[in-house]
């Protein structure tokens, strides 16, 4: 797509015209062809002399075409324009809608703080005040965030450039010191904090470097999964947390083809479990038409297939149940494993349906709420907001469990546990792994169900109708 594999050819190919010349002999001209799509804006691509190429990424059209062409429909192009014309002399403001911008600026006064300056100084800061022709231009190439803001200072030798790539949010993130406001917050998400937020940890947890897991599991196995010009790319032996450049690929925005939001992709997702369908089969359930919310649903899924679920049902398993995270299959009402000629209520299609399915953005609208507070945004520490229940819906709700929803999951999880021979289910499900391969048949069926529920970790809010069936057959199937 972005035509990695092309880079090494378009390298050489130019190195070659440079070597050899490429001018021949004019021919005749030949008929015009057909009028071609409209070019990106920007001139002629000439290399500056400058540190800060600027000029949207001009320089790097050539060998970088289609991430140039992209980057143009991205708001990080229009950044500068976006502050409107009484806010771009306004440096706080300008500080982070600009590229090169070098100094730090004191929030009360609006001006530069002596001595904050850092090098290179030929980036937007380099010329506040200076009104020349050169100072204008070049004020004017810099505005919005550019290729330079995120990748470094280019400087006018391309031949040998090593630019500034991570894959990160914990160290060396690209987004730090603009996108502070969603760093913070992602930093308390469960997505930051596993192996507690350290790195080395992360790196030492099983499943990174592991490619059946890694591209749920970390930043570079889903960036390799998803951007088909990283196939090949060789990404070290250091992983990261799921961050700013797992979800978002900042290259390209709507209106050059990409997603909303500059999400990575937000694709159709086939569940795993889809008997009594075959996989592919057009009648098999998907996930879809949930907008960014399709983001969440690319990895929290219950991930076990067909074949696997028989075999965990007949002979036990020694991680038994989905993986653990059928949130999406569970809010679609479908992907557990349901005993046979028992009544889950299923539409004809296989769901079983809840209203919460009619919430426009899925899993995104109750876990990223908008927070109205300086400019706005949308909330990045991934928890759901009980302010977005209760504005829709459940007014006067305080808490997550709504019509006592919670409560009533939780007490069907220990009846199932009590009928299983368990004080409750938090007991068994200490030695389920263990256990399930002692159980007959009849009670892999029925916790299963249940495990699946407990595994989405909402206690029933996903979709209170799927998880109460699926609990409610358990029991009934276990009584005696
Ligand atoms: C003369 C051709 C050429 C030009 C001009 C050029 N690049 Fe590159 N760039 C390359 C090649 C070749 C690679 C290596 C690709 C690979 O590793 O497969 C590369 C790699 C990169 C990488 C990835 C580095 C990594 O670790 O994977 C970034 C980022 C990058 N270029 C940014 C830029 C920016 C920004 C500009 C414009 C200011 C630019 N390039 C101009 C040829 C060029
Ligand atoms: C610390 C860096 C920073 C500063 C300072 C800053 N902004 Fe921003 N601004 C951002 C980022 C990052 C976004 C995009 C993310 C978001 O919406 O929170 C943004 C988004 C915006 C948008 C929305 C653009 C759109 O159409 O989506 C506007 C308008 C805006 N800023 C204006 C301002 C104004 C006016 C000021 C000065 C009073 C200012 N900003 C100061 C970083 C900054
Ligand atoms: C908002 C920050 C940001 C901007 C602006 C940006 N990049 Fe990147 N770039 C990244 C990140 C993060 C990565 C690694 C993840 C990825 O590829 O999405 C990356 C990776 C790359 C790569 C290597 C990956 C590949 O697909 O080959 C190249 C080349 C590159 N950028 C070039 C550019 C060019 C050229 C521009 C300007 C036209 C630009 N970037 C603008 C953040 C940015
Ligand atoms: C130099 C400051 C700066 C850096 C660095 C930066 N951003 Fe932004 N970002 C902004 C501003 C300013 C906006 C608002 C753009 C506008 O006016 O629409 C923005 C907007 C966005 C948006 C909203 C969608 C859009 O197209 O406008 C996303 C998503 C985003 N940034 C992601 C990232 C990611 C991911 C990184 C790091 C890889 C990053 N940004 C790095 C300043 C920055
Ligand atoms: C797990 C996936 C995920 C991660 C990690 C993530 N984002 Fe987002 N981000 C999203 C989704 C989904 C949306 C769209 C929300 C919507 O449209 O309702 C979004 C929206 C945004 C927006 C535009 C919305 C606005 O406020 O106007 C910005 C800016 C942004 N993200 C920046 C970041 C930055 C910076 C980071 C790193 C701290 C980050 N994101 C990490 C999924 C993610
Ligand atoms: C790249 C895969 C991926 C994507 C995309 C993703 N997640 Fe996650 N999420 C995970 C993993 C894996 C964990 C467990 C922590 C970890 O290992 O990172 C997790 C943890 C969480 C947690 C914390 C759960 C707990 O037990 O504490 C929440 C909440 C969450 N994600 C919500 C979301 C939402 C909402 C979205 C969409 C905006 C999303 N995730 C997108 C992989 C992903
Ligand atoms: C399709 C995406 C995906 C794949 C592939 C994946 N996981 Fe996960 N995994 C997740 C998500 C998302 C969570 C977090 C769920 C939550 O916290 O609610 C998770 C949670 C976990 C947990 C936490 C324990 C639990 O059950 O809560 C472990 C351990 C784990 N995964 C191991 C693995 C291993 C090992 C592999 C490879 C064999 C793997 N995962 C493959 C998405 C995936
Ligand atoms: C109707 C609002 C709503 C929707 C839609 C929704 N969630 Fe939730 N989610 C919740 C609530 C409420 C909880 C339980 C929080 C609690 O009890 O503390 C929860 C729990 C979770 C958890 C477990 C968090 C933890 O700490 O263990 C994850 C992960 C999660 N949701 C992911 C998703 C994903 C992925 C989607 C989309 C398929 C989604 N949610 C859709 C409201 C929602």
């Amino acid at each position: 797509m972005r035509g990695r594999r092309g880079f090494g050819f378009l390298l050489a190919l130019s190195v070659a015209l440079v070597s050899f010349g490429c001018e021949g002999d004019t021919g005749p001209q030949g008929p015009q062809g057909p009028e071609g799509p409209q070019g990106p804006p920007g001139d002629d691509g000439t290399v500056s002399e400058f540190a800060f190429q600027g000029d949207f990424g001009s320089a790097c059209l050539h060998c970088h075409a289609t991430i140039t062409n992209n980057y143009v429909t991205t708001g990080h192009r229009f950044a500068f324009d976006d502050l409107g014309a009484e806010n771009q002399s306004n440096l706080y403001c300008v500080q982070c809608h600009t590229t090169g911008f070098n100094c730090d600026v004191n929030a009360d006064t609006g001006e530069i703080i002596d001595g904050s300056c850092v090098e290179p100084d030929d980036g937007y800061s380099g010329y506040i005040g200076d009104d020349s022709e050169e100072g204008l231009a070049r004020k004017a190439s810099l505005e919005g965030v550019q290729c330079e803001s995120c990748h470094g200072a280019m400087g006018p030798d391309f031949n040998a450039h090593v630019p500034e790539i991570s894959f990160s949010t914990w160290e060396n993130s690209l987004c730090a010191g603009c996108h502070d406001a969603q760093i913070d917050e992602w930093q308390t998400s469960g997505h930051a904090q596993v192996a507690g937020g350290d790195v080395d940890a992360f790196n030492e947890e099983h499943y990174v470097g592991r490619t059946s897991c890694d591209y749920c599991h970390t930043s570079e196995g889903y960036i390799r999964e998803n951007d088909p010009s990283y196939a090949d790319y060789d990404f070290g032996d250091r992983f990261s947390h799921i961050g700013c450049p797992t979800c978002h690929d900042p290259h390209v925005g709507e209106d050059g083809g990409g997603n909303e939001a500059q999400l990575r992709t937000v694709g159709v997702v086939e569940l795993s479990y889809t008997t009594p369908w075959e996989p592919g089969d057009e009648e098999a359930p998907v996930i879809e038409g949930y907008g960014p919310g399709q983001t969440c649903v690319q990895c929290h899924k219950a991930r076990r297939d067909n074949d696997n679920v028989a075999n965990q049902i007949a002979n036990g398993y020694g991680h038994f149940g989905p993986h653990g995270s059928p949130q999406g299959d569970m809010f679609i009402g479908a992907g557990s494993y349901l005993i046979p000629d028992l009544d889950y209520g299923q539409d004809a299609d296989g769901y079983v349906s809840h209203p919460h399915q009619g919430i426009p953005d899925g899993c995104v609208t109750c876990h990223m709420a908008f927070d109205e507070a300086f400019g706005g945004h949308i909330v990045h520490n991934f928890n759901p907001d009980i302010g977005v229940c209760a504005d829709a819906c459940h007014p006067g709700a305080t808490d997550f469990d709504v019509n006592g929803v919670q409560t009533a999951i939780r007490g069907k999880l220990d009846q199932v546990a009590v009928l299983m021979g368990y004080a409750d289910w938090d007991t068994l499900y200490l030695t389920l792994d263990a256990d399930n391969f002692d159980w007959t048949v009849e009670q892999r069926e029925a916790v299963y169900g249940a495990e699946f529920v407990y595994a989405s970790g909402d206690l029933g809010v996903h979709n209170p109708n799927y998880a109460n069936a699926l609990l409610d057959n358990a029991i009934a199937y276990l009584t005696p």
